[in-house]
């Protein structure tokens, strides 16, 4: 049983559980996540780990309420319990040494792109972040990702707060003025798409998180399957990062529009 420590709401939809989980504490590295159940009948959560701290075996998930499992999620509070939390699991990003990087978030894919600049700042690297949101009210972890950035840019679709427009705007002007050698972005699946398309043009290397419907997390499945470079791959274990150049975004996005009757059906049954 792993106990609710802490409990932040972001914004309306997007909650912060800071959770006790020291064996996951220990290994975690950036880029890895770990699958949720709240109870034995419950349905796995795959969520990336947004921060850890080793020292006192904690374990941070920032997390969407988009469904039935992810709304139970939010409802729990400080002092409760979840039944299980596997992890850690996938590949740790695999960074190399770059200079210069550009690290996307798209909405709450800001919460994986965190961990992400956080990395990379320690280790040395000049990071830009890019952080797109829909509108002013949905804006989350401002502050985080201005601690480990030397430049942070925001824009929102409707230009109520930062620069009006998609994160995709900033980044081609960024690219046209500078030399970058390394770009993630993480965040809705058209969103990594059109940037992989934006940084093919100028030949940057370009990491994506992806994140189709998983299950057992551990390669025996096989519901998590991408086609990367035309080689089916498992993004529970051979990823969930990959070359943005390589994806089939198209497929992934249909892909994980396969169960929505079902997902309604569960929400309309729990009372959500
Ligand atoms: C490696 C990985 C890391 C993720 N990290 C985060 C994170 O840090 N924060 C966050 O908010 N979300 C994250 N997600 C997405 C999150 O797992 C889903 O939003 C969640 O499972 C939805 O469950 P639900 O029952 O609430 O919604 P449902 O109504 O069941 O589904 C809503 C949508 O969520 C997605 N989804 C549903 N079930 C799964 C599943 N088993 N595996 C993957 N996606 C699913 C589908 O796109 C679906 O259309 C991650 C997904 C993956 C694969
Ligand atoms: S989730 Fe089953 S193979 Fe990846």
């Amino acid at each position: 049983m792993f106990e609710i420590l802490e409990k932040r709401q972001l914004n309306a939809q997007v909650t912060l559980m800071k959770i006790a989980a020291p064996f996951i504490a220990k290994k975690v590295k950036a880029g890895q996540f770990v699958i949720i159940r709240i109870d034995e009948k419950g349905e796995r959560i795959p969520l990336t780990v947004e921060d850890f701290d080793r020292e006192n075996g904690t374990v941070s998930i920032v997390f969407q309420a988009v469904g039935y499992s992810t709304r139970r999620l939010a409802a729990l509070s400080v002092g409760d319990f979840i039944s299980d939390i596997v992890g850690p699991l996938g590949q740790p990003t695999e960074f190399g040494t770059p200079k210069k990087a550009i690290v996307i978030g798209g909405g709450v894919g800001c919460a994986i792109a965190y961990p992400q600049a956080k990395a990379l700042y320690n280790m040395g690297a000049q990071v830009t972040v890019i952080a797109g949101f829909r509108n002013k009210d949905i804006v989350i972890l401002e502050e985080e990702l201005k601690k480990v950035s030397s430049k942070t840019f925001i824009t929102t679709d409707d230009g109520s707060y930062g620069e009006k427009g998609f994160v995709t705007d900033v980044l081609k002007r960024l690219l046209g003025e500078d030399t970058y050698d390394l770009v993630i972005a993480i965040g809705p699946i058209p969103m990594m798409k059109f940037v992989s398309l934006a940084t093919k043009e100028f030949g940057v290397k370009t990491i994506v998180s992806l994140n189709p419907i998983m299950i057992d997390g551990t390669g025996m499945c096989g519901g998590c399957r991408v086609s990367v470079g035309g080689e089916t791959k498992f993004a529970c274990v051979d990823g969930p990062d990959f070359d943005g150049h390589l994806v089939d975004f198209d497929s992934l996005m249909l892909r994980n529009t396969g169960y929505k009757a079902e997902e309604e059906h569960a929400c309309k049954m729990g009372g959500f």
